[in-house]
């Protein structure tokens, strides 16, 4: 079983399926022992009718047996008899010789060895009351046997029955019945139980529905509303949820300010060092030998700015203090800019970089800085990753919709396997040896591109081969959506 509603709907239908038929089991077993409890009752008066009768005949008129030339048969006095006969129900009169001396026509009617199991058992009666049920010649018959006192030494015992069968039926048709409706409160428990199950179950998809929109670090501020109010399980689910929440939201704060802080601290520092370095490397004092250890701590400095920037960039992105500036910006131009500085790049290492541009301007409300950034991260990186002898192409197009940028080259690729990774913080993809070495970075470009497209209401997209290259693709609307919206409406 998967889902909670289908479990709860599952035990629900068993439980009210057991219950239904302990029900049922216990209302047959009483409506059994009431019947036979009344027929014992009746049985037993007439018992006592017939008791009495034999022992006001003795009293009246002698003995009541009256012996046959066959020892084995002895019969009641006629008169004595036909009062018998009065009784409606099934009679039997035993003698102390365990003989028969009287049956009621039905009981004649058995067959040798059904009556003499019934003779046999009336006379085996030691109390003066028994309820017994026989079964005779296939019909199952309820006696109540009544030791007879004061009709003389011969008789000795009374059985008065009836047949059982009509007490046997009614429960079994009860049970027969409940199966047959069985069926029907089964899909009726299974339905109720489905919906009930729903309806127990719909604050609780609500809160997943509240919790999965909370997805990332920024929105660590919501928390889960309606559910919180109630004082039941799920109210107090949603509330050591939110409780969790407001202090993964704290840590996630104090983590992003001390980022912030110590990036921002570590700017002034970094701006000292770097004048210091520039002054010594330009200073004419210096000896020759220092230059080159001054040239590489100027290099490791930049570095760090770099690193440094980053880090503060993206932790004003999670804060939600980084924004843009924006104004009519011509993309052309900019594209133009960084394709120059490539070049320059691509001269150094090797790489062939050519434009590919409209002459006219591509206008855009963007800002400025920012998608400079973006472009030339991606044109550092295809160059960074490209070996000597490689090109690198820069493209730009433009739609009255959108204008796209895209960055080719013919460097070392990405694997399929990482090509969703690339935008991921800190991920590089030969992250072992390139922290320094031939290629040195730290991995905060593309997911700060990736930034700067979407802050634009734009997107960048990858497709790459290994050791084929790869094109970075950014697409920036250039209607920007709020116009847009306004414009419709
Ligand atoms: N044009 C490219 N060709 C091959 N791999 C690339 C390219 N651009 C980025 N990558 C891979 O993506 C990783 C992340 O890029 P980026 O975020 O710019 O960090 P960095 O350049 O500092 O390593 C790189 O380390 C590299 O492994
Ligand atoms: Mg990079």
């Amino acid at each position: 079983m998967r889902t909670i509603r289908a479990t709860l709907t599952l035990w629900y239908t068993v439980a009210l399926a057991a219950t239904v038929l302990a029900f049922g089991i216990t209302i047959s077993l009483l409506e059994h022992r009431s019947g036979f409890g009344k027929l014992d009752e009746r049985l037993t008066a007439v018992g006592d009718l017939a008791a009495g009768l034999l022992a006001a005949e003795r009293r009246a008129g002698g003995p009541l047996v009256e012996e046959s030339s066959d020892p084995l048969i002895a019969t009641l006095r006629l008169e004595v008899q036909q009062r018998l006969d009065a009784i409606p129900d099934w009679v039997i009169v035993v003698d102390s010789a365990a003989r028969g001396v009287y049956g009621s026509a039905e009981v004649r009617r058995f067959t040798p060895r059904a009556a003499d199991l019934l003779r046999r058992r009336v006379f085996a009666v030691a109390g003066p009351h028994e309820t017994v049920t026989l079964d005779l010649d296939r019909t199952r018959v309820r006696f109540v046997v009544r030791r007879v006192i004061g009709a003389g030494p011969e008789v000795i015992a009374v059985a008065v029955g009836a047949p059982a069968r009509d007490l046997d039926l009614a429960p079994r048709r009860l049970v027969a019945s409940m199966l047959l409706v069985a069926p029907l409160i089964l899909v009726f428990a299974a339905v109720t139980g489905y919906l009930l199950s729903a309806r127990a179950l719909q604050p609780v998809g609500r809160m997943i529905d509240e919790l999965e929109a909370i997805s990332d670090g920024r929105s660590l501020h919501r928390r889960l509303g309606a559910a919180g109010a109630s004082a039941d399980e799920v109210g107090r689910l949603a509330n050591a949820l939110n409780s969790l929440l407001a202090r993964l939201e704290a840590s996630f704060v104090a983590l992003r300010r001390f980022v912030a802080d110590a990036s921002h601290e570590l700017k002034t520092p970094l701006t000292v060092m770097r004048g210091g370095v520039e002054r010594a490397l330009t200073d004419q004092a210096t000896s020759p030998d220092a230059l080159l250890p001054l040239e590489e701590t100027l290099q490791e400095v930049h570095r760090m700015t770099e690193l440094v920037d980053a880090l503060l960039m993206l932790a004003r992105v999670d804060e939600g203090r980084m924004e843009l500036h924006k104004e009519p910006v011509d993309l052309a131009e900019v594209v133009r800019e960084v394709f120059e500085t490539a070049q320059m790049l691509g001269e150094g290492a090797g790489v062939e970089v050519a434009l590919e541009a409209p002459d006219g301007p591509v206008e855009l409300e963007a800002d400025r800085g920012r998608i400079r950034q973006l472009v030339m991260n991606l044109a550092t990186n295809a160059v960074k990753y490209t070996g000597a002898g490689g090109q690198v192409g820069l493209t730009l197009t433009s739609s009255p919709q959108a204008a796209s940028i895209s960055v080719h080259d013919t460097g070392i690729g990405i694997a399929p396997g990482d090509v969703d990774r690339v935008f991921d913080r800190f991920w590089r993809a030969d992250a072992a040896r390139s922290r320094t070495g031939e290629r040195p970075g730290i991995g905060l470009g593309l997911s700060i591109s990736k930034w700067i497209a979407e802050a634009h209401g734009g997107s960048i997209a990858l497709s790459s081969r290994p050791g084929r290259g790869s094109t970075f693709t950014v697409t920036l609307p250039r209607a920007p959506r709020g116009a847009a919206a306004v414009i419709e409406s």
